[in-house]
């Protein structure tokens, strides 16, 4: 389909280019990173390269320079070809440069986000913890201050990138009577004592991204490691994952077009009863439906980068747009996926096919970043007014 809106020369060149990556270096060792669970360590380093780890951090700092349009175009296609590389690609461009480029001192830019956006670093964001997901005001580490340190324990969990981290932005506890606000943010280097990286997640899908828990004894952290002030922990969180939510949400179109384009392929050769399968109605309604959905996708997600890029000179917050993009999104990856491997039939349920990876890496996307349910209750707060 052509696009009834046209795309700049620009936005044209980083889409062909992730495009023609993915193509080459990714999708042919997709299905072996998959099977292992090993982090794609040389891939990520070309994607640095390539600028794909810093799209929109400014080329003093590294990064690509472009805008948030760019970024989803280009994630879309690493994530048509593997979803494990796109979570690695979100979290290091979306979680972890923008708290920079939204947060950080000049001197934490230069000493964090410059390597991260060229490619040489692994970010990681660390929110969650096992008594602590959707209710993320509740956690229950700590970070105590002692004279221009911070001693911080506890155990966080789910933390993308976590065996592998150079760095981590994690989020915690340093006045926990004032419950959110009392949530700080810092800094954390892999190579200080008292980082431990602990169980790694034997994961149903994107498996190549490397998920664990990371456990902090005594981590002593400086202040200059300090992101924001004192009680900015949660509103940084929730900015960085609106960010985020747009990242997952392209993330999913990537999903649900790679499922999509091989059903359409599949429907057109395959034959039974003497017809092609595309003939049938059950198959070709399936069709329809998911052509109409990933579109529809399409149209959020890219309405949410222009919500993102009017944050940057207004500052008017893009949440809803994000949350609307993410919510429909993943449950399009989703039903795609689930179609994808009905149209395939054996071939979809088989390992020798890449659909039940499709089917596998779909869920994730309802789940990490904010579920669903979490969606529909932001835009439903916004929407109504009401809580
Ligand atoms: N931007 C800026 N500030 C925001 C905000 C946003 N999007 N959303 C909320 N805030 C602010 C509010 O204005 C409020 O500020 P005040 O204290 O000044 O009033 C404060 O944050 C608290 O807001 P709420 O009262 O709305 O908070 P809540 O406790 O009701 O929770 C929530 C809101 C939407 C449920 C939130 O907790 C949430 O998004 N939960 C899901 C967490 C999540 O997505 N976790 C995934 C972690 S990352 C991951 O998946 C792993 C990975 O590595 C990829």
């Amino acid at each position: 389909m052509s696009q009834a809106f046209t795309l700049s020369d620009e936005h044209k060149m980083i889409q062909k280019a992730a495009r023609d990556f993915a193509e080459k270096e990714i999708k042919p060792i997709a299905a072996e990173f998959d099977e292992s669970g090993d982090f794609p360590s040389e891939t990520i380093r070309k994607m640095g390269e390539m600028g794909f780890m810093g799209i929109e951090v400014p080329e003093e700092y590294g990064g690509a320079g472009m805008d948030t349009l760019a970024y989803v175009l280009a994630l879309e296609e690493i994530c048509k070809a593997d979803a494990s590389h796109g979570t690695i690609m979100s979290v290091n461009n979306s979680l972890f440069n923008y708290a920079f480029m939204n947060f950080g001192t000049e001197e934490q830019k230069q000493k964090y986000m410059v390597p991260v956006a060229r490619g040489e670093k692994i970010g990681a964001y660390s929110l969650t913890e096992p008594m602590s997901g959707s209710d993320a005001g509740t956690m229950r580490s700590r970070a105590v201050r002692k004279g221009d340190e911070y001693i911080i324990n506890g155990r966080k969990s789910w933390v993308t990138g976590g065996p592998v981290a150079d760095y981590v932005l994690l989020y915690t506890m340093t006045d926990p009577e004032k419950k959110h606000r009392g949530v700080t943010a810092f800094i954390i280097d892999a190579d200080r004592p008292g980082f431990v990286r602990a169980k790694k997640e034997p994961k149903m899908g994107i498996r190549a991204s490397a998920t664990s828990e990371l456990v902090f004894e005594d981590y002593h952290c400086p202040v200059e490691n300090r992101l924001g002030e004192e009680g900015d922990g949660f509103k940084i969180a929730m900015t960085v994952l609106d960010a985020g939510r747009i990242g997952i949400a392209s993330q999913a179109l990537g999903i649900a077009e790679a499922a999509y384009e091989a059903s359409l392929e599949y429907a057109r050769e395959r034959e039974a009863f003497g017809k092609k399968i595309g003939q049938f109605q059950g198959t070709s309604f399936k069709l329809a439906d998911m052509k109409t959905r990933i579109e529809a996708s399409r149209l959020l997600i890219y309405q949410a980068a222009f919500a993102k890029e009017r944050f940057k000179t207004t500052g008017e917050r893009f949440t809803l747009e994000a949350s609307m993009a993410k919510l429909f999104a993943s449950e399009t990856a989703n039903f795609c996926a689930n179609h994808a491997v009905q149209i395939h039939a054996g071939m979809g349920y088989s390992k020798e096919l890449p659909i039940e990876r499709y089917y596998r890496d779909a869920k994730i996307t309802e789940i990490y970043e904010g579920t669903s349910e979490i969606q529909r209750l932001v835009i439903a707060r916004l929407e109504t007014g009401l809580r």
